[in-house]
């Protein structure tokens, strides 16, 4: 199912809003994200850091467990938002969650975005050309 870029732009545009709500205290280093789900719904979150520092979760897995705890099966699309030090990319923990809900045999697409709206898109097998798998 391929993603449009009113789609794209929309993800974009929700994963800056929702950078809003970063609760990053520690790193001051502030995320936001957003995830097509399958139904066309779209789901943001934000990082949410913690004191314990390995409680920590990142923008893009909030995003994604809404989306499945809302019911989606699949995700087709995820942007990612952080501030004043341009792009930001997704770390390689999101990349394999990321991989769990892609549907399987097409590309999921990773729009990468600074806050002024810019961004570049890239596919999750590009990003993570030989991810973990457990062979049937
Ligand atoms: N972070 C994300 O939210 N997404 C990423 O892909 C990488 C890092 C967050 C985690 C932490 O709150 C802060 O950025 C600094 O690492």
């Amino acid at each position: 199912m391929p993603v449009d870029k009113a789609s794209l732009l929309a993800i974009v545009a929700a994963a800056g809003d929702a950078r809003n709500n970063a609760y990053a205290p520690y790193s001051s280093f502030e995320v936001g994200a957003a995830v097509l789900g399958e139904s066309g719904n779209i789901y943001a979150g934000c990082n949410v850091e913690n004191v314990s520092s390995g409680l920590t979760v990142c923008a893009e897995r909030v995003a994604i467990q809404k989306a499945i705890s809302e019911g989606e099966k699949h995700i087709l699309a995820v942007a990612v938002v952080a501030g004043e030090h341009g792009i930001a990319r997704p770390c390689g923990a999101c990349l394999q969650v990321m991989r769990e809900f892609a549907v399987p045999g097409e590309p999921l697409l990773i729009a990468a975005a600074s806050l002024d709206g810019s961004y570049d898109t890239h596919t999750l097998d590009e990003y993570q050309p030989m991810p973990f798998v457990i062979e049937e």
